[in-house]
């Protein structure tokens, strides 16, 4: 009997990024990819499809099924289906760490916990999607503010001995306080731990509406997770163990896929 290999797309269209993952039946991974959103998330599923079907020398046949995720889902003209951000990085993050109970996704526009069995199942969530703290774009503000690169936030902080606090819970009214702190001669690197640690606080926020025990493990999702003073910050809240995904914007995408894999069966 000859097998008809199938092949599965993810694709998670975010604020900022639109992050696609390609995987066959035995959910291997066979290609992903991470552009930049820009103004179109039509565009950007189409420039990321493309470069997906290039790398892996496949035909746009060949793909069985196609998942669309993210907050641009309803904008992917080729995806089969559309499917909430919560259950695709649930699914993504308890497949690359089976021992997930919680999940943390921290975007370039939103933030959300998620508490998921072992299976992916999703149980309970809380979200900001209401306010720039606690999201990238936070962190994006304050390193504009300091005139510093988004990437060099987390090595800056790392080599801070202590941390500055921020009080301002507004990315506003935190953005003159980062300013002011500068002013009066406090070290770059202190004032840069204290944002990482106002991020981390604004997150325990959510966790904490989730009930959560010291036998929980949580794995963190999204571009934020890059960032190793974030991660740190995270750590130094968190009472539970925390696992960062080596590709921490591709975990929806991922999710997706194994789903377009799943309903396809
Ligand atoms: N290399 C990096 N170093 C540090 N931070 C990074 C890096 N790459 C991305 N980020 C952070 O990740 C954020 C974007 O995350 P992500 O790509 O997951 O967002 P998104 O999925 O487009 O947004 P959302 O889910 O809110 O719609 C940026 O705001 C930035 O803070
Ligand atoms: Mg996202």
């Amino acid at each position: 009997m000859v097998f008809a290999a199938g092949y599965y797309i993810g694709v998670d269209v975010g604020s900022l990024s639109c992050d696609s993952v390609l995987i066959d039946e035995a959910n291997t991974v066979l290609s992903s990819i991470v552009v930049p959103t820009g103004v179109s998330g039509q565009k950007s599923s189409e420039t990321a499809l493309k470069a997906l079907l290039q790398q892996s020398t496949l035909e746009f046949d060949q793909i069985k099924n196609i998942v669309s995720t993210g907050y641009g889902r309803e904008r992917v003209d080729y995806a089969h289906k559309a499917i909430t951000e919560i259950t695709c990085h649930g699914k993504g993050a308890t497949h690359l760490f089976p021992d997930t109970t919680i999940v943390i996704d921290i975007g370039g526009q939103d933030s959300k916990a998620i508490r998921v069995t072992r299976a992916g199942k999703i149980l309970d969530f809380v979200m900001n999607d209401r306010c720039a703290a606690g999201t990238g774009r936070f962190l994006e503000v304050m390193a504009r503010a300091l005139e510093i690169e988004l990437i060099d936030l987390g090595p800056i902080s790392t080599r801070a001995d202590k941390s500055c606090p921020i009080s301002s819970m507004c990315t506003v009214f935190a953005e003159s306080e980062v300013i002011s702190l500068l002013a009066s001669g406090n070290p770059v690197d202190q004032i840069v731990r204290g944002i990482h640690e106002a991020v981390a606080r604004r997150t325990m926020g959510l966790v904490q509406r989730l009930k959560p025990k010291a036998h929980d493990v949580v794995t963190l999702s999204g571009g934020v997770a890059h960032n190793q003073g974030m991660v740190a910050a995270l750590q130094k809240f968190l009472d539970m163990r925390l696992n960062v995904p080596a590709e921490p914007q591709l975990v929806g995408a991922l999710g997706a896929a194994l789903l377009a894999r799943e309903k396809q069966q």
